[in-house]
Protein backbone atom coordinates (compact mmCIF):
# COMPACT_ATOMS: atom_id res chain seq x y z
CA UNK A 1 0.00 0.00 0.00
CA UNK A 2 1.48 3.79 -0.86
CA UNK A 3 2.86 5.29 2.09
CA UNK A 4 5.01 8.57 2.60
CA UNK A 5 8.41 7.54 4.35
CA UNK A 6 10.65 10.63 6.13
CA UNK A 7 13.60 9.99 7.87
CA UNK A 8 14.20 13.70 9.84
CA UNK A 9 16.99 14.87 12.33
CA UNK A 10 15.15 15.56 15.69
CA UNK A 11 12.60 18.54 16.18
CA UNK A 12 12.09 20.73 19.05
CA UNK A 13 9.41 19.01 19.99
CA UNK A 14 7.48 15.62 19.58
CA UNK A 15 3.90 15.69 18.31
CA UNK A 16 1.19 13.49 17.24
CA UNK A 17 1.61 9.68 17.50
CA UNK A 18 4.96 8.60 18.37
CA UNK A 19 6.80 5.41 19.39
CA UNK A 20 10.41 5.98 20.94
CA UNK A 21 12.69 2.79 22.26
CA UNK A 22 13.21 0.93 25.52
CA UNK A 23 15.78 -1.37 26.08
CA UNK A 24 15.67 -4.57 28.24
CA UNK A 25 15.00 -4.57 31.65
CA UNK A 26 12.93 -1.53 31.49
CA UNK A 27 15.91 0.72 30.37
CA UNK A 28 14.28 4.02 28.93
CA UNK A 29 16.18 4.81 25.89
CA UNK A 30 17.42 8.56 25.29
CA UNK A 31 14.16 9.76 23.90
CA UNK A 32 12.04 8.22 26.39
CA UNK A 33 13.96 9.68 28.97
CA UNK A 34 13.64 12.68 27.70
CA UNK A 35 9.95 12.74 27.43
CA UNK A 36 9.53 11.11 30.97
CA UNK A 37 11.32 13.78 32.42
CA UNK A 38 9.30 16.54 30.64
CA UNK A 39 6.15 14.47 31.93
CA UNK A 40 7.11 14.68 35.24
CA UNK A 41 7.56 10.50 35.70
CA UNK A 42 4.54 9.41 33.29
CA UNK A 43 6.58 7.40 31.43
CA UNK A 44 8.09 5.72 34.93
CA UNK A 45 4.89 4.81 36.64
CA UNK A 46 3.15 3.58 33.25
CA UNK A 47 6.02 1.21 33.51
CA UNK A 48 5.36 -0.13 37.01
CA UNK A 49 1.97 -0.73 36.17
CA UNK A 50 2.09 -3.33 33.53
CA UNK A 51 4.49 -6.38 32.66
CA UNK A 52 6.05 -4.49 30.00
CA UNK A 53 9.70 -4.95 29.95
CA UNK A 54 11.86 -3.74 27.11
CA UNK A 55 11.92 -7.23 25.40
CA UNK A 56 11.97 -7.42 21.70
CA UNK A 57 8.68 -6.15 19.81
CA UNK A 58 6.83 -5.80 23.30
CA UNK A 59 4.54 -2.72 23.45
CA UNK A 60 2.67 -0.37 25.86
CA UNK A 61 1.18 2.79 25.01
CA UNK A 62 1.21 5.74 27.67
CA UNK A 63 -1.93 8.02 27.53
CA UNK A 64 -2.30 11.21 29.62
CA UNK A 65 1.15 12.41 30.04
CA UNK A 66 1.77 16.09 29.21
CA UNK A 67 3.26 17.83 26.18
CA UNK A 68 1.74 17.74 22.37
CA UNK A 69 2.48 14.30 22.13
CA UNK A 70 -1.18 12.23 21.63
CA UNK A 71 -0.25 8.73 22.00
CA UNK A 72 3.21 7.81 23.20
CA UNK A 73 4.33 3.78 22.15
CA UNK A 74 6.26 2.74 24.34
CA UNK A 75 8.47 -0.15 21.68
CA UNK A 76 10.94 -2.62 23.34
CA UNK A 77 13.64 -3.61 21.48
CA UNK A 78 15.29 -6.27 24.13
CA UNK A 79 19.14 -6.58 24.39
CA UNK A 80 21.25 -4.41 21.73
CA UNK A 81 23.18 -7.61 21.04
CA UNK A 82 19.95 -9.02 19.24
CA UNK A 83 19.41 -5.94 17.23
CA UNK A 84 20.02 -6.83 13.63
CA UNK A 85 18.88 -6.02 10.20
CA UNK A 86 15.45 -8.80 10.81
CA UNK A 87 15.09 -7.56 14.25
CA UNK A 88 14.42 -4.24 13.27
CA UNK A 89 11.96 -4.75 10.39
CA UNK A 90 10.56 -6.96 12.99
CA UNK A 91 9.71 -3.84 15.14
CA UNK A 92 8.77 -1.89 12.00
CA UNK A 93 5.91 -4.59 11.52
CA UNK A 94 4.99 -4.12 15.38
CA UNK A 95 4.41 -0.55 14.80
CA UNK A 96 2.32 -0.73 11.87
CA UNK A 97 0.27 -3.53 13.78
CA UNK A 98 -0.35 -0.80 16.66
CA UNK A 99 -0.62 2.13 14.26
CA UNK A 100 -3.30 0.73 12.21
CA UNK A 101 -5.51 -1.18 15.06
CA UNK A 102 -5.56 1.98 16.48
CA UNK A 103 -6.44 3.75 13.29
CA UNK A 104 -3.37 5.92 13.28
CA UNK A 105 -2.63 7.54 9.73
CA UNK A 106 0.57 8.92 10.94
CA UNK A 107 3.42 8.09 13.01
CA UNK A 108 6.77 9.23 14.49
CA UNK A 109 8.98 6.54 14.98
CA UNK A 110 12.74 7.69 17.40
CA UNK A 111 15.42 5.61 16.86
CA UNK A 112 18.04 6.07 19.71
CA UNK A 113 21.18 4.29 19.31
CA UNK A 114 21.00 1.48 21.06
CA UNK A 115 24.11 0.18 22.85
CA UNK A 116 25.88 -2.95 21.70
CA UNK A 117 23.91 -3.54 18.54
CA UNK A 118 25.75 -3.72 15.46
CA UNK A 119 23.30 -1.97 13.52
CA UNK A 120 24.06 1.32 12.51
CA UNK A 121 21.55 3.78 13.45
CA UNK A 122 20.89 4.68 9.30
CA UNK A 123 20.77 0.87 9.05
CA UNK A 124 18.03 0.00 12.08
CA UNK A 125 16.07 3.09 10.99
CA UNK A 126 16.08 1.81 7.49
CA UNK A 127 15.30 -1.75 7.86
CA UNK A 128 12.84 -0.37 10.14
CA UNK A 129 11.02 1.59 7.82
CA UNK A 130 11.08 -1.85 5.71
CA UNK A 131 9.26 -3.95 8.58
CA UNK A 132 6.51 -0.66 8.59
CA UNK A 133 6.00 -0.73 5.31
CA UNK A 134 6.15 -4.51 4.48
CA UNK A 135 3.13 -5.46 7.01
CA UNK A 136 1.53 -2.75 5.62
CA UNK A 137 0.03 -4.92 2.70
CA UNK A 138 -3.82 -6.02 2.25
CA UNK A 139 -4.99 -7.12 -0.73
CA UNK A 140 -8.65 -5.99 -0.65
CA UNK A 141 -9.54 -4.91 -4.55
CA UNK A 142 -12.25 -6.86 -4.12
CA UNK A 143 -14.16 -5.41 -1.44
CA UNK A 144 -16.90 -2.83 -2.91
CA UNK A 145 -18.06 -2.09 0.79
CA UNK A 146 -16.54 0.82 2.18
CA UNK A 147 -15.80 -0.01 5.60
CA UNK A 148 -13.04 1.94 7.50
CA UNK A 149 -11.74 -1.10 9.87
CA UNK A 150 -10.98 -3.28 6.89
CA UNK A 151 -8.60 -0.47 5.56
CA UNK A 152 -5.00 0.24 6.73
CA UNK A 153 -5.16 3.07 8.14
CA UNK A 154 -1.25 4.38 8.23
CA UNK A 155 0.15 6.39 5.33
CA UNK A 156 2.53 8.60 6.55
CA UNK A 157 5.97 7.34 8.23
CA UNK A 158 8.59 9.55 9.99
CA UNK A 159 11.62 8.27 11.17
CA UNK A 160 13.40 10.26 13.73
CA UNK A 161 17.40 9.76 14.07
CA UNK A 162 20.43 11.93 14.61
CA UNK A 163 21.66 10.96 11.17
CA UNK A 164 19.33 11.27 8.46
CA UNK A 165 20.94 11.73 5.76
CA UNK A 166 22.46 8.26 6.17
CA UNK A 167 18.77 6.15 6.74
CA UNK A 168 17.47 8.18 2.98
CA UNK A 169 20.96 6.46 1.59
CA UNK A 170 20.31 3.10 3.35
CA UNK A 171 16.89 2.67 2.74
CA UNK A 172 16.70 4.02 -1.08
CA UNK A 173 18.37 0.29 -1.04
CA UNK A 174 16.25 -1.40 0.08
CA UNK A 175 13.03 0.41 -0.69
CA UNK A 176 12.64 -1.39 -4.12
CA UNK A 177 11.89 -4.93 -2.04
CA UNK A 178 8.59 -3.32 -1.35
CA UNK A 179 7.42 -3.26 -5.24
CA UNK A 180 8.87 -6.49 -5.36
CA UNK A 181 6.99 -8.22 -2.60
CA UNK A 182 3.97 -6.70 -3.50
CA UNK A 183 3.91 -7.51 -6.56
CA UNK A 184 4.07 -11.18 -5.82
CA UNK A 185 1.77 -11.09 -2.95
CA UNK A 186 -1.02 -9.35 -5.78
CA UNK A 187 0.19 -12.33 -8.29
CA UNK A 188 -0.23 -14.92 -5.29
CA UNK A 189 -3.28 -13.45 -4.09
CA UNK A 190 -5.58 -13.53 -7.32
CA UNK A 191 -8.32 -15.65 -7.56
CA UNK A 192 -7.84 -17.98 -10.14
CA UNK A 193 -10.70 -16.82 -12.32
CA UNK A 194 -8.80 -13.73 -12.83
CA UNK A 195 -4.79 -14.63 -12.82
CA UNK A 196 -4.93 -17.23 -15.65
CA UNK A 197 -1.40 -17.96 -17.13
CA UNK A 198 -1.94 -15.48 -19.83
CA UNK A 199 -2.80 -12.70 -17.66
CA UNK A 200 -0.03 -13.39 -15.23
CA UNK A 201 2.21 -13.20 -17.96
CA UNK A 202 1.02 -10.12 -19.13
CA UNK A 203 1.45 -8.54 -16.16
CA UNK A 204 5.16 -10.13 -15.65
CA UNK A 205 5.80 -8.25 -19.21
CA UNK A 206 5.37 -4.92 -17.04
CA UNK A 207 8.71 -5.43 -16.40
CA UNK A 208 10.23 -4.34 -19.49
CA UNK A 209 9.79 -1.30 -17.99
CA UNK A 210 12.59 -1.63 -15.56
CA UNK A 211 14.80 -2.81 -18.37
CA UNK A 212 13.79 -6.71 -18.31
CA UNK A 213 13.54 -8.59 -21.24
CA UNK A 214 10.47 -10.86 -21.20
CA UNK A 215 9.28 -12.96 -24.14
CA UNK A 216 6.31 -15.20 -23.76
CA UNK A 217 6.10 -18.66 -25.39
CA UNK A 218 2.43 -19.34 -26.65
CA UNK A 219 1.60 -23.44 -26.77
CA UNK A 220 2.38 -23.67 -30.84
CA UNK A 221 6.02 -22.26 -30.08
CA UNK A 222 6.13 -25.30 -27.12
CA UNK A 223 4.77 -27.67 -29.18
CA UNK A 224 7.80 -27.07 -31.62
CA UNK A 225 10.05 -27.09 -28.61
CA UNK A 226 8.59 -30.56 -27.51
CA UNK A 227 7.33 -29.36 -24.21
CA UNK A 228 4.88 -31.98 -24.04
CA UNK A 229 5.02 -33.34 -20.61
CA UNK A 230 4.08 -29.32 -19.92
CA UNK A 231 1.58 -28.88 -22.58
CA UNK A 232 0.22 -32.59 -21.43
CA UNK A 233 0.03 -31.01 -17.84
CA UNK A 234 -2.38 -28.07 -19.39
CA UNK A 235 -4.39 -29.80 -22.08
CA UNK A 236 -7.44 -30.30 -19.74
CA UNK A 237 -7.59 -26.41 -19.70
CA UNK A 238 -9.45 -24.13 -21.59
CA UNK A 239 -6.65 -21.64 -21.06
CA UNK A 240 -3.61 -21.58 -22.76
CA UNK A 241 -0.72 -22.58 -21.06
CA UNK A 242 2.38 -19.75 -21.20
CA UNK A 243 6.05 -20.27 -20.87
CA UNK A 244 7.22 -16.34 -19.31
CA UNK A 245 11.07 -16.05 -20.22
CA UNK A 246 13.11 -12.99 -18.71
CA UNK A 247 16.16 -11.75 -18.59
CA UNK A 248 18.49 -9.10 -16.88
CA UNK A 249 21.60 -9.46 -18.34
CA UNK A 250 23.65 -6.71 -16.34
CA UNK A 251 26.44 -8.32 -15.02
CA UNK A 252 29.81 -9.05 -16.83
CA UNK A 253 29.82 -9.72 -20.81
CA UNK A 254 30.15 -13.46 -21.19
CA UNK A 255 29.65 -14.46 -17.86
CA UNK A 256 26.67 -17.48 -17.67
CA UNK A 257 23.56 -16.71 -15.49
CA UNK A 258 21.80 -17.80 -13.01
CA UNK A 259 18.58 -19.56 -14.08
CA UNK A 260 15.75 -19.21 -11.63
CA UNK A 261 12.54 -21.59 -12.44
CA UNK A 262 9.14 -21.31 -11.26
CA UNK A 263 5.96 -23.40 -11.20
CA UNK A 264 3.14 -21.25 -12.36
CA UNK A 265 0.41 -23.55 -11.97
CA UNK A 266 -2.51 -20.67 -11.29
CA UNK A 267 -4.95 -23.16 -10.20
CA UNK A 268 -4.71 -27.12 -9.56
CA UNK A 269 -7.61 -29.25 -9.19
CA UNK A 270 -5.42 -32.40 -9.35
CA UNK A 271 -7.22 -33.31 -12.83
CA UNK A 272 -8.24 -36.09 -13.14
CA UNK A 273 -6.73 -37.26 -9.86
CA UNK A 274 -9.14 -34.62 -8.91
CA UNK A 275 -8.56 -33.32 -4.99
CA UNK A 276 -11.30 -33.27 -2.85
CA UNK A 277 -13.35 -30.22 -2.55
CA UNK A 278 -12.34 -29.03 1.40
CA UNK A 279 -9.04 -26.42 0.76
CA UNK A 280 -9.07 -26.90 -2.99
CA UNK A 281 -9.65 -22.98 -3.22
CA UNK A 282 -5.81 -22.97 -1.79
CA UNK A 283 -4.74 -24.03 -5.31
CA UNK A 284 -4.69 -20.80 -6.40
CA UNK A 285 -1.90 -20.31 -5.07
CA UNK A 286 -0.26 -22.88 -6.49
CA UNK A 287 2.05 -20.11 -8.68
CA UNK A 288 3.83 -19.20 -5.97
CA UNK A 289 7.08 -20.38 -7.27
CA UNK A 290 6.62 -18.38 -10.44
CA UNK A 291 5.09 -15.32 -8.43
CA UNK A 292 8.61 -15.32 -6.56
CA UNK A 293 10.85 -15.90 -9.63
CA UNK A 294 9.06 -12.95 -10.64
CA UNK A 295 8.94 -10.67 -8.31
CA UNK A 296 12.84 -11.59 -7.66
CA UNK A 297 13.30 -10.52 -11.14
CA UNK A 298 11.43 -7.27 -10.39
CA UNK A 299 13.97 -6.73 -7.51
CA UNK A 300 16.98 -7.53 -9.09
CA UNK A 301 16.01 -5.28 -12.12
CA UNK A 302 14.53 -3.10 -9.76
CA UNK A 303 17.75 -1.95 -7.59
CA UNK A 304 20.32 -2.38 -10.99
CA UNK A 305 22.17 -5.51 -9.82
CA UNK A 306 25.32 -6.38 -11.58
CA UNK A 307 24.43 -9.76 -12.41
CA UNK A 308 23.40 -12.00 -15.44
CA UNK A 309 20.23 -13.73 -14.34
CA UNK A 310 17.40 -15.27 -16.33
CA UNK A 311 14.16 -16.92 -15.39
CA UNK A 312 11.93 -19.38 -16.43
CA UNK A 313 8.04 -19.71 -14.93
CA UNK A 314 5.66 -22.48 -16.92
CA UNK A 315 2.19 -21.51 -16.31
CA UNK A 316 -0.61 -23.80 -16.70
CA UNK A 317 -3.91 -24.52 -15.31
CA UNK A 318 -4.66 -27.90 -13.86
CA UNK A 319 -8.13 -28.94 -15.12
CA UNK A 320 -10.22 -32.43 -15.09
CA UNK A 321 -11.89 -32.86 -18.92
CA UNK A 322 -12.61 -34.78 -21.71
CA UNK A 323 -9.27 -33.67 -23.06
CA UNK A 324 -7.12 -33.97 -20.14
CA UNK A 325 -4.83 -36.36 -19.70
CA UNK A 326 -5.05 -39.48 -17.92
CA UNK A 327 -3.49 -41.42 -15.15
CA UNK A 328 -1.74 -44.14 -17.26
CA UNK A 329 -0.64 -41.84 -20.23
CA UNK A 330 3.14 -41.66 -21.33
CA UNK A 331 4.15 -38.62 -22.40
CA UNK A 332 8.11 -37.58 -23.78
CA UNK A 333 9.30 -34.39 -22.00
CA UNK A 334 11.78 -31.79 -24.21
CA UNK A 335 14.90 -33.58 -22.92
CA UNK A 336 13.42 -37.11 -25.29
CA UNK A 337 12.83 -38.67 -21.21
CA UNK A 338 9.51 -40.17 -21.17
CA UNK A 339 7.12 -40.20 -18.35
CA UNK A 340 4.53 -42.01 -17.42
CA UNK A 341 1.83 -40.44 -15.83
CA UNK A 342 1.03 -42.57 -12.73
CA UNK A 343 -1.37 -39.27 -11.02
CA UNK A 344 -2.35 -35.95 -12.71
CA UNK A 345 -1.80 -34.22 -9.26
CA UNK A 346 1.94 -34.88 -9.53
CA UNK A 347 1.72 -32.19 -12.15
CA UNK A 348 3.46 -29.40 -11.11
CA UNK A 349 7.52 -31.62 -11.53
CA UNK A 350 5.66 -32.74 -15.63
CA UNK A 351 6.17 -28.67 -16.17
CA UNK A 352 8.99 -28.05 -14.28
CA UNK A 353 11.51 -30.58 -15.91
CA UNK A 354 10.38 -28.85 -19.41
CA UNK A 355 10.91 -25.37 -17.91
CA UNK A 356 14.70 -26.66 -16.51
CA UNK A 357 15.47 -28.27 -19.87
CA UNK A 358 14.37 -25.01 -21.54
CA UNK A 359 16.83 -22.92 -19.26
CA UNK A 360 19.76 -24.89 -19.83
CA UNK A 361 19.62 -25.31 -23.47
CA UNK A 362 19.11 -21.83 -24.03
CA UNK A 363 21.29 -20.27 -21.64
CA UNK A 364 23.39 -22.56 -20.61
CA UNK A 365 23.52 -21.30 -16.82
CA UNK A 366 26.26 -21.53 -14.15
CA UNK A 367 23.39 -22.44 -11.43
CA UNK A 368 19.86 -23.12 -11.47
CA UNK A 369 17.31 -22.70 -8.46
CA UNK A 370 13.79 -23.31 -8.85
CA UNK A 371 11.35 -22.86 -6.66
CA UNK A 372 7.26 -24.86 -6.56
CA UNK A 373 4.80 -25.17 -4.15
CA UNK A 374 5.59 -28.79 -4.73
CA UNK A 375 4.18 -31.29 -2.39
CA UNK A 376 2.13 -31.58 0.61
CA UNK A 377 4.37 -34.23 2.18
CA UNK A 378 7.17 -31.13 2.80
CA UNK A 379 4.48 -29.22 4.67
CA UNK A 380 4.12 -32.71 7.16
CA UNK A 381 8.06 -32.48 7.31
CA UNK A 382 9.14 -28.67 8.02
CA UNK A 383 4.98 -26.99 9.13
CA UNK A 384 5.22 -23.25 8.01
CA UNK A 385 8.74 -22.43 9.45
CA UNK A 386 10.94 -23.43 6.74
CA UNK A 387 11.21 -24.58 3.27
CA UNK A 388 12.24 -27.56 1.93
CA UNK A 389 15.77 -27.45 0.07
CA UNK A 390 17.52 -30.23 -2.09
CA UNK A 391 20.63 -29.84 -3.85
CA UNK A 392 23.19 -31.43 -5.77
CA UNK A 393 26.15 -28.76 -4.71
CA UNK A 394 27.13 -28.29 -1.09
CA UNK A 395 28.24 -24.63 -1.96
CA UNK A 396 25.06 -23.38 -3.82
CA UNK A 397 22.74 -25.29 -0.52
CA UNK A 398 25.43 -23.32 1.87
CA UNK A 399 24.85 -19.92 -0.09
CA UNK A 400 21.06 -20.17 -0.67
CA UNK A 401 20.86 -20.99 3.65
CA UNK A 402 22.68 -18.02 4.74
CA UNK A 403 21.24 -15.85 2.19
CA UNK A 404 17.63 -16.86 3.78
CA UNK A 405 18.89 -16.93 7.47
CA UNK A 406 19.73 -13.39 6.80
CA UNK A 407 16.51 -12.64 5.85
CA UNK A 408 14.27 -14.24 7.41
CA UNK A 409 13.39 -16.62 5.00
CA UNK A 410 14.68 -20.19 6.40
CA UNK A 411 15.30 -23.76 4.24
CA UNK A 412 16.23 -26.98 5.82
CA UNK A 413 18.21 -28.98 3.42
CA UNK A 414 16.62 -32.44 2.90
CA UNK A 415 18.60 -35.42 1.25
CA UNK A 416 18.72 -36.85 -2.24
CA UNK A 417 20.12 -40.07 -3.33
CA UNK A 418 20.29 -43.40 -5.54
CA UNK A 419 17.96 -45.53 -3.80
CA UNK A 420 15.46 -43.07 -3.55
CA UNK A 421 15.76 -42.18 -7.84
CA UNK A 422 14.96 -46.02 -7.98
CA UNK A 423 11.25 -45.03 -6.69
CA UNK A 424 10.47 -43.64 -9.88
CA UNK A 425 11.34 -46.14 -12.08
CA UNK A 426 8.73 -47.11 -14.40
CA UNK A 427 7.85 -50.41 -16.25
CA UNK A 428 6.89 -49.16 -19.23
CA UNK A 429 9.07 -45.60 -19.45
CA UNK A 430 11.74 -44.04 -18.42
CA UNK A 431 10.44 -42.76 -15.04
CA UNK A 432 6.61 -42.04 -13.39
CA UNK A 433 5.83 -39.12 -12.29
CA UNK A 434 5.12 -40.55 -8.47
CA UNK A 435 6.77 -42.34 -6.03
CA UNK A 436 6.05 -45.70 -4.17
CA UNK A 437 2.96 -44.51 -1.98
CA UNK A 438 3.44 -41.45 0.32
CA UNK A 439 6.35 -41.75 1.86
CA UNK A 440 9.44 -39.32 1.37
CA UNK A 441 6.81 -37.40 -1.25
CA UNK A 442 9.02 -34.46 -1.04
CA UNK A 443 12.15 -36.40 -2.01
CA UNK A 444 11.36 -38.56 -4.56
CA UNK A 445 9.42 -35.51 -6.41
CA UNK A 446 13.02 -33.99 -6.23
CA UNK A 447 14.70 -36.83 -7.83
CA UNK A 448 12.30 -36.58 -10.25
CA UNK A 449 13.55 -32.78 -11.01
CA UNK A 450 17.01 -34.10 -10.88
CA UNK A 451 16.61 -36.50 -13.89
CA UNK A 452 16.67 -33.20 -15.74
CA UNK A 453 19.80 -31.67 -14.66
CA UNK A 454 22.50 -31.44 -17.06
CA UNK A 455 25.96 -32.02 -16.25
CA UNK A 456 28.09 -29.66 -14.77
CA UNK A 457 25.37 -27.34 -13.60
CA UNK A 458 24.78 -26.60 -9.74
CA UNK A 459 20.93 -27.18 -9.28
CA UNK A 460 18.40 -26.26 -6.18
CA UNK A 461 14.77 -27.28 -5.48
CA UNK A 462 12.97 -25.18 -3.12
CA UNK A 463 9.84 -26.66 -2.13
CA UNK A 464 8.03 -23.84 -0.70
CA UNK A 465 4.47 -25.39 -0.17
CA UNK A 466 4.29 -24.88 3.67
CA UNK A 467 6.01 -21.64 3.50
CA UNK A 468 4.41 -19.41 0.34
CA UNK A 469 0.69 -18.69 2.32
CA UNK A 470 0.39 -17.80 5.88
CA UNK A 471 -2.61 -19.01 7.53
CA UNK A 472 -1.58 -16.52 10.66
CA UNK A 473 0.82 -14.17 9.47
CA UNK A 474 3.68 -12.61 11.58
CA UNK A 475 5.41 -9.47 12.74
CA UNK A 476 6.29 -8.30 8.83
CA UNK A 477 4.03 -10.69 6.76
CA UNK A 478 0.17 -10.00 6.90
CA UNK A 479 -1.72 -13.19 6.24
CA UNK A 480 -1.97 -14.51 2.96
CA UNK A 481 0.76 -14.87 0.56
CA UNK A 482 3.92 -14.46 2.01
CA UNK A 483 6.09 -13.56 -0.93
CA UNK A 484 8.74 -16.53 0.18
CA UNK A 485 11.49 -16.52 -2.05
CA UNK A 486 11.56 -12.85 -3.57
CA UNK A 487 14.30 -11.74 -0.92
CA UNK A 488 16.08 -14.72 -0.69
CA UNK A 489 16.53 -15.07 -4.18
CA UNK A 490 17.91 -11.33 -4.44
CA UNK A 491 20.02 -11.58 -1.48
CA UNK A 492 21.87 -15.06 -3.24
CA UNK A 493 22.84 -12.99 -6.53
CA UNK A 494 23.77 -10.10 -4.73
CA UNK A 495 25.80 -12.01 -2.17
CA UNK A 496 27.40 -14.66 -4.85
CA UNK A 497 26.77 -13.28 -8.20
CA UNK A 498 27.47 -9.53 -8.38
CA UNK A 499 30.16 -7.47 -8.73
N1 LIG B 1 0.25 -28.26 -5.58
C1 LIG B 1 0.29 -29.51 -4.93
C2 LIG B 1 1.12 -29.49 -3.65
C3 LIG B 1 0.62 -28.61 -2.53
C4 LIG B 1 -0.08 -29.16 -1.49
C5 LIG B 1 0.94 -27.27 -2.48
C6 LIG B 1 -0.50 -28.36 -0.44
C7 LIG B 1 0.52 -26.48 -1.45
C8 LIG B 1 -0.20 -27.03 -0.41
C9 LIG B 1 0.90 -30.56 -5.86
O1 LIG B 1 0.65 -30.36 -7.21
C10 LIG B 1 0.29 -31.86 -5.51
O2 LIG B 1 -0.88 -32.02 -5.70
N2 LIG B 1 1.10 -32.77 -4.98
C11 LIG B 1 0.64 -34.04 -4.60
C12 LIG B 1 1.63 -35.07 -5.10
C13 LIG B 1 1.15 -36.48 -5.00
C14 LIG B 1 0.00 -36.72 -5.95
C15 LIG B 1 2.30 -37.41 -5.33
C16 LIG B 1 0.57 -34.08 -3.07
O3 LIG B 1 1.42 -33.46 -2.42
O4 LIG B 1 -0.36 -34.68 -2.55
MN1 LIG C 1 -1.15 -31.24 -7.87
ZN1 LIG D 1 0.34 -28.44 -7.81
Amino acid sequence: MWMKVEFLAFPKAFTGNVAVFVGAEKQLLATAEAIDAAADGAVTRALEAGRFTGAKGQTQTVLGHSGDIARLLLLGVGKGQDLDARAAEELGGVVAAEANAAGHTAVTVVVDPVEGSRLSPGAMAAHLALGVRLRSYRFDKYKTKDKPEQKLSLQRLTVVLAAPADARKAYAQLEPVVDAVFLTRDLVSEPPNVLYPAEFARRAKELTKLGVKVEILGEAEMKKLGMETLLAVGQGSGRDSQLLVMKWMNGPKGQAPVALIGKGVCFDTGGISLKPAAGMEDMKWDMGGAGAVTGAMKLIAGRKAKANVVAVCALVENMPDGNAQRPGDVVKSMSGQTVEVINTDAEGRLILCDAMWYAQQKFKPQAMVELSTLTGAIVVALGHERAGLFCNDTELSNRLRAAGSGIGEKLWRMPLGPKYDKLIDSEIADMKNVGGGRDGGSITAAQFLQRFVQDGVAWAHIDIAGVAWSGKGDTITPKGATAFGVRLLDRLIAENYEG
